[in-house]
């Protein structure tokens, strides 16, 4: 039997990641949104496209929940994105109502699935999510870490040249201005980007990937990325379909690792077909620690307002 996605959310990153799971043959996908005729649209004009991509996938849209019963994983990116001069933060109470009522249809059509929380402030989201839901830990996890990496990468392999192939990278913390970039286990082809590149450099490469998310709005200013954060979280999702045991920076309920309890914090994830199978705790540097403790209290502080 084929595999069941539904996306909530048909905005930018939402359809543009029921594109790449379709693109991918993933899974039969199910696009939901608040709005008439938009997730039916798009999903057809998807469908539609199929014959030519050959992949047989089914796409349908909707705006009640029964057509997501039973799915295997669901995306949330419903919400509100941020605007020129808006920081995710600002977004904090709308997207905090909107992923309650979200979380509530999800879990009553699939009590069984695993959760994948997109919508920003994320750590907070995915904090909202998961008391929610009322699942396990490992059936609600947050996307930023895969995204803020992979600008990291990019930027990594822009500078030395070579194929992104070659980069791997790690950024962990909050999704937000105290991510912590962690140059230190980020290599070019195993090599440690710290005997390739100045210490200064590589500070200007991790602001960049900080300021990732503002970069894009400001070029864009009626919304915010889309293409490489719907990549991401379909990364998420084919690591946990096709049981991959795929190691990967994500936000994560942490109950003790990394000296941090009871919050979404971006750390190192094992995904495979149960969700989040387990917590790499890898060893930081008395810095490291601190900027990932700093992270994680701007965590604390956004979910003290909304009382998650
Ligand atoms: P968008 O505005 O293009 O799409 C959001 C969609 O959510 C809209 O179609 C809207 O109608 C829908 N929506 C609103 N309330 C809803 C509800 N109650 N039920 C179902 N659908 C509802 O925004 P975009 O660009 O797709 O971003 C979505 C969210 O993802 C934003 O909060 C954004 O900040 C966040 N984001 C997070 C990233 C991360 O790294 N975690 C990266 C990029 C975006
Ligand atoms: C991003 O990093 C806005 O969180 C979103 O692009």
């Amino acid at each position: 039997m084929r595999k069941k996605v539904s996306i909530v959310g048909a905005g930018n990153v939402g359809a543009t990641a029921a594109h790449w799971i379709a693109s991918k043959e993933l899974a039969d996908v199910v696009l939901v949104d608040v709005v008439e005729g938009v997730p039916q649209g798009k999903a057809l004009d998807m469908l539609e496209a199929m014959p030519i991509a050959k992949q047989d996938v089914s796409i349908i849209g909707a705006n009640d929940y029964a057509a997501t019963a039973n799915s295997d994983v669901v995306v949330i990116t419903a919400g509100i994105p941020r605007k020129p001069g808006m920081s995710r933060d600002d977004l904090l109470k709308t997207n905090y109502n909107i992923m309650s009522s979200v979380v509530k249809e999800v879990v009553k059509y699939s009590p069984n699935c695993i959760i994948i929380v997109v919508s920003n402030p994320l750590d907070a989201m995915a904090q909202t999510a998961f008391r929610q839901a009322g699942f396990p830990r490992e059936r609600v996890i947050g996307m930023a870490g895969v995204l803020d990496s992979a600008r990291y990468r990019t930027f990594i392999a822009q500078e030395l040249n070579v194929s992104v192939e070659n980069v791997t990278a790690f950024v962990l913390g909050g999704h937000g201005d105290t991510m912590v970039p962690l140059p230190r286990y980020s290599t070019c082809a195993g090599i440690p980007i710290t005997e390739l590149i100045a210490p200064e450099r590589i500070e200007q490469l991790s602001q960049r990937a900080r300021d990732g998310g503002i970069e894009i709005v400001n070029f864009l200013k009626t919304g915010s990325a889309y293409y490489a954060p719907s990549a991401a979280a379909v990364e998420m999702v084919e690591a946990i379909l096709k049981d991959k045991k795929k190691i990967l920076p994500c936000a994560a309920y942490l109950q003790g690792e990394y000296g941090i309890d009871g919050y979404y914090v971006g750390v190192p994830c094992k995904l495979g077909a149960a969700g989040l199978e387990q917590i790499i705790e890898i060893k930081l540097t008395e810095s490291e620690d601190a900027a990932l403790k700093k992270s994680a209290a701007s965590v604390k502080e956004l979910c003290a307002v909304i009382g998650v």
